[in-house]
């Protein structure tokens, strides 16, 4: 039973694995629409500073916690603290994360599909039309496009680390930055596109208030995936002798500058369809600005190249985003499948077929709780509203979960394991990293203000969404 631990072939796969996991919906439409609204340069600085000073040793952390354990977040706590210890419960909400939150994903990469195959079949002008969304997510095809989702992602992962994950990380996102950079060069030549960047790019610091810095702060958190167990998790299946400060850093890096891009392809398209268009006034979230305003951007391109390239661009555009989408969805769901492998010596298909049966009925319910059937979407009662299912898991574990693993991984590596062991751990394979300046940093910040961060931002937001 006991088959050695897989490993990533090399350090470049691991980079390019976790970057799949960083680089998804978040980095598409969300960073762009937030910087724009939130002082564009301004909200770039501070988003810039909470990326390098507080997730930098947060991701440092949860990839030498993997790394040295070999194990998934659950395993992960006890191997270090104990079967019988509390901090098994820590291991636990780590794994149930992820597995929550991939319900929430798979619901809207599953519209991304949908949006794709329209596009492709011709069908621009449809989508386009502010009326479609609401029926789309209400109409039998959604079924259908979530069977296909699960397969793709059941055939990545049921091949295991290097011929599933890193395979598919090595020819998508290669791919994807492809296709961003097309993208790019095509909407910076249009009229007024430099209206967008201007938006983007001119800073203002009028707009930053506290609420604008927290939500800095969750943009990146959840950006590049904190929080889940992911980075335990693809820790794990690093050697020994690969250079996890070096490959944390470049995973940042990657994830960033995928980031920021976007931001140069969807600002300057809007702009410059309608120059006039009021920042303040852009979509309020990413599933609105994906699904409801961009695909009349995209239509409205048709004056300029026509139906059928405008329809091309809208074809890029969406594979670009469900390919984003798919490598995140890959690594959310790895996490739950290596813990069942390992606690219940499981194959790696039964493993997936066992989730796919317990998250599908859950995403049946995500799904339908649009509208489809109303005990789900009036299904609690908080905030001073009724909320679905969908809206309660997202509240729930992105909003108010992810912070707190944060913070219990944080206190676990500094309370329990010993930063002096993070320290021993990540100076495996590293170079120069022992007693420098950067690793007094990590010790200083871990000890220090990036607990009482997240804390203040766990508290916070509990208090904001539940009361
Ligand atoms: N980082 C991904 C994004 O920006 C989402 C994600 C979150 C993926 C957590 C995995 C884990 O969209």
């Amino acid at each position: 039973m006991n088959t050695p631990r897989e490993h990533f072939s090399s350090r470049l796969g691991f980079i390019l694995a976790a970057a799949g996991s960083a680089v998804g919906i978040g980095n598409m439409v969300g960073f762009p629409v937030a910087a724009t609204k939130n002082g564009g340069g301004a909200f770039l600085i501070i988003y810039a500073i909470f990326v390098v000073f507080v997730c930098l040793p947060i991701m440092l952390a949860e990839m030498g916690l993997g790394r040295k354990t070999q194990s998934d977040p659950h395993g992960a706590y006890i191997s270090l603290a104990g079967s019988k210890s509390p901090w098994r419960f820590a291991g636990w909400l780590a794994v149930i994360t992820p597995f929550m939150i991939g319900v929430f994903y798979m619901v809207i990469t599953v519209w991304i599909l949908g949006y794709l195959i329209q596009t492709v079949l011709g069908n621009l002008d449809t989508i386009a039309n502010p009326e479609y969304f609401g029926l789309f997510i209400n109409s039998w095809s959604v079924f259908l496009y979530l069977a296909m989702v699960a397969a793709i992602v059941y055939f990545v992962l049921v091949s295991g680390v290097r011929d599933g994950i890193e395979k598919a990380a090595r020819i998508m996102m290669p791919a994807l930055f492809i296709m961003l950079l097309v993208l790019v060069g095509f909407v910076l030549t249009l009229d007024n596109a430099f209206a967008g960047v201007q938006f983007y790019l001119v800073p203002d610091f009028s707009k930053i208030n506290g609420s604008v810095i927290s939500g800095a702060l969750s943009q990146a958190f959840f950006s590049l995936s904190l929080g889940m167990g992911i980075l335990i998790t693809y820790g794990s299946y690093l050697r020994q002798r690969d250079n996890v400060v070096g490959a944390g850093k470049m995973v940042l890096l990657t994830d960033t500058a995928v980031a920021f891009t976007a931001g140069l392809m969807v600002l300057p398209a809007i702009f410059a369809i309608n120059p006039d268009t009021n920042p303040a006034e852009l979509s309020e979230s990413s599933v609105a600005m994906i699904f409801t305003f961009l695909p009349q951007i995209f239509l409205a391109l048709s004056a300029n190249i026509g139906y059928l390239g405008a329809s091309i661009v809208a074809v890029i555009f969406f594979l670009l985003v469900f390919v984003a989408a798919i490598t995140s969805l890959v690594s959310i769901i790895e996490v739950p499948t290596a813990t069942i492998v390992r606690k219940y010596s499981f194959t790696r298909s039964k493993a997936l077929l066992v989730l796919a049966g317990t998250m599908g009925i859950l995403t049946l319910i995500a799904t339908a709780s649009f509208g489809m059937v109303n005990f789900f979407t009036d299904f609690v009662s908080y905030g001073g509203g009724s909320r679905s299912v969908f809206d309660l898991i997202y509240d729930v574990f992105y909003d108010t979960v992810l912070p707190l693993n944060g913070l219990l991984i944080c206190l676990f590596v500094v309370w329990h394991w010993r930063t002096k062991n993070l320290h021993d751990e990540l100076n495996t394979g590293a170079v120069g990293y022992k007693d420098g300046l950067f690793q007094k940093y990590i010790s200083f910040s871990l000890t220090t203000f990036i607990p009482i961060i997240l804390a203040v931002v766990f508290v916070n937001t509990v208090l904001d969404i539940f009361f």
